[in-house]
């Protein structure tokens, strides 16, 4: 029996197939590398010394997706395949609402045709839109701002509804904070393409002189020092509420929901000299206008997750600082390419 992972080869599901490979788990990895590298599969089996099956597939694709259903015994699913550029998803709605819904579509036909009927589903803190308090809650309301955000709404309201209409389904749904950092060998990390639109593997490419200064958006928040405030996580925290999460979907059915956040909320300014420290390098930066859509503050409330799946974040700031500067600086242009 194995544990069917759909973008497994990218930033967040590659350090999840570690940590499942580590707890003895099967895995077949499902991914059309339109946001990856293959690379990373041969990193995943050095760090592990574990084999892994690779289907290069895109969701899109019903029948290749059938053909893995066929040919591997899956019992379950982790689902991070999707587009999440926040922007991009501006400029191609039509690109993102098909890739992202009618490629979970297609994977849950088939979890219900071939009785694999667990699923833990990437949804983020972008579900929430702007909370009017901190920190956000699951029951809070929930609202988005762009695209890509419905996108996870969207979702999130489709495997309620399947499961309503089959209640043998095991839906978790976790809601991400923001995820940084790399597995301590330096060997996975996030490898964005092109210019970073997140902070963190902007700072960190700051620091290795790829980019000459930070632009911060925005210092009249209404927040310590008047930058941004969020909620950042280790990514090999997150990696492990996934194992936790279908060690529950294992014995119950429903729909959960949970915040997979540390419940600390630090600021823009709080990163930059956070990494100054850690890594005793400098990071220029220059205050420039809001990014239109950001909040001021948004932090988890993650005592859910703590009482139902037993998980707790483990790793703090410096960790996730020095983590991922040990990544940016053995890859400073992240993965090779295919040759
Ligand atoms: P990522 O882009 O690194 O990984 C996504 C993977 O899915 C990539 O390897 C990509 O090639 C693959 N993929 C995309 N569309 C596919 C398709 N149609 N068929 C097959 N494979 C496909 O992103 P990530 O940061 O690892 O995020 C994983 C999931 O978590 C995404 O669903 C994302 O929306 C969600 N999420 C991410 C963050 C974050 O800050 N990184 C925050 C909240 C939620
Ligand atoms: C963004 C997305 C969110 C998505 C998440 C993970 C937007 C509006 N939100 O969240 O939907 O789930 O990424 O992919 O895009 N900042 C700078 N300078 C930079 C980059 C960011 O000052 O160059 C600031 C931002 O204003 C914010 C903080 O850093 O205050 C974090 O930004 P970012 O890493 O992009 O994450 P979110 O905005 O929280």
């Amino acid at each position: 029996m194995a544990i069917l992972i759909t973008g497994g080869a990218g930033f967040i599901g590659s350090h999840t197939v570690v940590e499942f490979l580590n707890a003895g788990e099967d895995i077949v990895i499902l991914d059309n590398f339109c946001n990856s590298k293959p690379c990373v599969v041969d990193r995943i089996r050095t760090i592990t010394g574990k084999e892994v099956t690779l289907c290069r597939v895109d969701l899109l694709d019903r029948e290749a997706v059938e053909e893995v259903f066929k040919t591997y015994d899956i019992e379950s699913c982790i689902h991070f395949a999707g587009l999440k550029a926040v922007g991009e998803s501006c400029m191609m709605p039509l690109r993102y609402y098909h890739n992202n819904i009618t490629g979970t579509l297609i994977l849950c036909e088939m979890l219900q045709k071939y009785g694999a009927k667990r699923i833990v589903f990437s949804s983020s803190a972008t579900v929430y839109g702007k909370p009017e308090t901190v920190p956000i809650r699951e029951d809070f309301p929930l609202s988005t701002t762009n695209p890509y955000g419905e996108t996870k709404l969207m979702i999130e309201r489709i495997l309620k509804d399947l499961h309503t209409s089959d209640p043998e389904f095991s839906v978790s749904i976790l809601r991400y904070f923001n995820p940084i950092g790399a597995h301590e060998s330096g060997l996975i990390g996030e490898d964005p393409k092109g210019i970073p639109n997140n902070l963190f593997p902007y700072i960190t490419q700051v620091g290795e002189g790829k980019l000459p200064f930070l632009r911060v958006f925005g210092n009249d928040y209404a927040t310590h020092d008047g930058t941004g405030v969020r909620d950042y996580i280790h990514v090999v925290d997150l990696a492990r509420a996934h194992l936790k999460a279908l060690e529950r979907a294992r014995k119950v059915t429903g729909v959960e929901y949970y915040n997979v956040g540390t419940g600390n909320g630090y600021s823009v300014l709080d990163m930059v000299h956070a990494y100054e420290r850690v890594t005793g390098l400098e990071i220029p930066y220059q205050i420039v206008e809001r990014r239109p859509g950001d909040i001021d503050e948004c932090y988890a409330d993650p005592a859910l997750a703590e009482e139902m799946l037993g998980w707790k974040a483990e790793f703090d700031l410096d960790d996730m600082c020095r983590d991922a500067h040990r990544w940016q600086s053995q890859n400073p242009d992240g993965y090779p390419d295919e040759v």
